[in-house]
């Protein structure tokens, strides 16, 4: 896409013009041809309301009204939603090209709507079309090509360029997630190397199977016992500021198919499951965009990759194996495999990354969506900054977040009889009990667990999201890097 500026005077021709309006604020001074459809009150500015106008003449073929909502509740995510209405009303009708003006407002600077207009056009910008055969040919995707943002300064265009990166992140992680199954572990692992071999600053190591096997990270193994595919463990490190000691490691569930093993998922349980390796896709994501970015931190991203298949060699409810940091497991429900990859991932980061801090992703349980749906996601950490400096990059960006208690009664019903612990403790406070088993992971390291089974796949396209993938997570992470690259 190509993006530039210009005044509105001097600006190019284009499919569409958009123009945005706060509600009970709507007046055609700036477009006398819209009066009429103005007084006839069919537009009143509320949010995301959308209406064409096809002017004789000018250097638009249409004018896109879009409506802002009350100026007085105005926030980023306002102006977010109500651009990606205007976005998705230019894709009905094919519009490659767009002149944009941005609103002005006593209550958000000039740069902070310009960024959230963009991020927004950007993130709908977007169609997963690899998979489609003949209905491709009969009705391609349109996407904007050009977009020229009016009245707005050339010293913006690095805002502009920074709010693509991040997007071109989200993208990394929507395709990954959006692929199929069988082919994840290529692509998780071809990405992670060949951006390496691409940026100076980012190094990354695969562990194969082998290796695996000589580091006992025994429940990575165990999982994988029912999948034609060898397991692998990923590690991708940017240095941003190498004089630094501190070192935020993120670990991202990397299961490329969820059958929830030999407890197979009934029904339509098993329908989303391409999407279970969203974690791994997100900590790499995040890696690869702070290091585009040239932030000044370090950060390293751990993804353990595996299948849950099934098969005769599947591991088996009742046998217990033995985790990386030593403690056993008796493997009380094969489809709680999240929690037994991010055991060993998280064990290991902790003793060999001298990591400052750990932060999960994981697509852990359903019990999260039923708590808090698919627009939330769940978070567990014992550490008050942590969580305040998430809770501030969800403000700030519009992904949601939500503490949960790591409540530590619930910690019997993961003991187990005849090993350390159990990997499944019961249907009740299921996401609680998730976090605990990986709490027996991280030793004494500041950690965070991120259950976002909820808002990462989705069935149907919501304001900025298209449907499946929505690539949640990294937006989120690069604000809390870049408060940490503050600190
Ligand atoms: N990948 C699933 C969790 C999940 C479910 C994600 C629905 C997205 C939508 C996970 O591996 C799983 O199967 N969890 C079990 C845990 C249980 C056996 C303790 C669950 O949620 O039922
Ligand atoms: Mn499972
Ligand atoms: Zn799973």
């Amino acid at each position: 896409m190509k993006i530039s500026v210009a005044s509105f005077g001097e600006r190019p021709k284009a499919d569409l013009l958009i123009v945005p309006f706060w509600e009970g604020h709507v007046d055609a001074h700036r477009f006398p041809m819209l009066q009429p459809l103005v007084s006839s009150g069919d537009f009143k500015g509320k949010q995301g309301e959308t209406a064409f106008f096809y002017p004789e003449n000018g250097s638009e073929t249409r004018l896109l009204l879009l409506g802002l909502g009350k100026e007085e509740k105005g926030s980023l995510e306002s102006i977010r939603r109500a651009y990606a209405a205007a976005s998705r009303a230019a894709q009905a009708k094919k519009v490659r090209s767009a002149n944009i003006l941005v609103p002005t407002s006593a209550k958000l600077s000039h740069e902070q709507l310009l960024i959230a207009a963009a991020e927004s056009l950007f993130l709908t910008n977007y169609s997963f079309s690899k998979l489609k055969g003949d209905s491709l040919k009969d009705n391609p995707p349109v996407l904007l090509e050009q977009i020229t943002w009016i009245d707005v300064e050339k010293s913006s265009l690095n805002h502009l360029e920074r709010a693509k990166k991040i997007v071109d992140g989200v993208f990394f992680v929507r395709n990954l997630v959006n692929d199929n199954a069988d082919d994840k572990t290529a692509a998780l692992k071809e990405a992670a190397s060949h951006f390496a071999q691409n940026h100076s600053h980012v190094t990354t190591e695969i562990f194969d199977k082998k290796r695996l096997e000589q580091e006992k990270m025994g429940l990575i193994l165990a999982v994988n016992r029912g999948s034609k595919q060898e397991p692998c463990l990923i590690i991708s490190s940017y240095k941003g500021n190498p004089a630094s000691k501190e070192h935020i490691v993120l670990v991202g569930k990397g299961i490329t198919y969820d059958t929830g093993g030999l407890n197979l998922k009934v029904g339509d349980g098993m329908l989303t499951m391409k999407s279970d390796m969203a974690g791994a896709a997100t900590v790499l994501g995040t890696v690869q965009t702070a290091a585009s970015l040239g932030l000044k931190i370090n950060v390293t991203a751990v993804a353990p990759v595996t299948e849950n298949g099934i098969d005769g060699t599947s591991y088996k409810p009742g046998d217990v194996y033995r985790a990386y940091n030593g403690k056993t497991v008796e493997i009380t429900n094969t489809d709680a495999e999240g929690r037994l990859v991010l055991g060993d991932a998280l064990s290991y980061a902790a003793k060999n990354l001298a990591p400052s801090c750990l932060i999960d992703f994981a697509t852990l349980t359903g019990a999260i969506v039923v708590a808090l749906g698919e627009e939330v996601s769940g978070f567990f950490t014992d550490d008050e900054n942590l969580s305040k400096d998430l809770m501030k990059a969800s403000k700030q960006t519009g992904e949601l977040m939500w503490r949960m208690p790591i409540h530590p009664d619930y910690k019997d019903a993961m003991k187990s009889e005849i090993a350390d612990l159990v990997n499944s403790g019961g249907r009740d406070a299921g996401s609680i009990k998730g976090a605990l088993f990986l709490q027996e992971f991280v030793g004494k390291t500041p950690w965070v667990h991120i259950d976002f089974a909820g808002p990462t796949y989705v069935s149907k396209p919501k304001h900025y999201n298209t449907a499946k993938g929505t690539g949640f997570g990294v937006r989120l992470m690069i604000d809390f890097l870049e408060r940490r690259e503050r600190h």
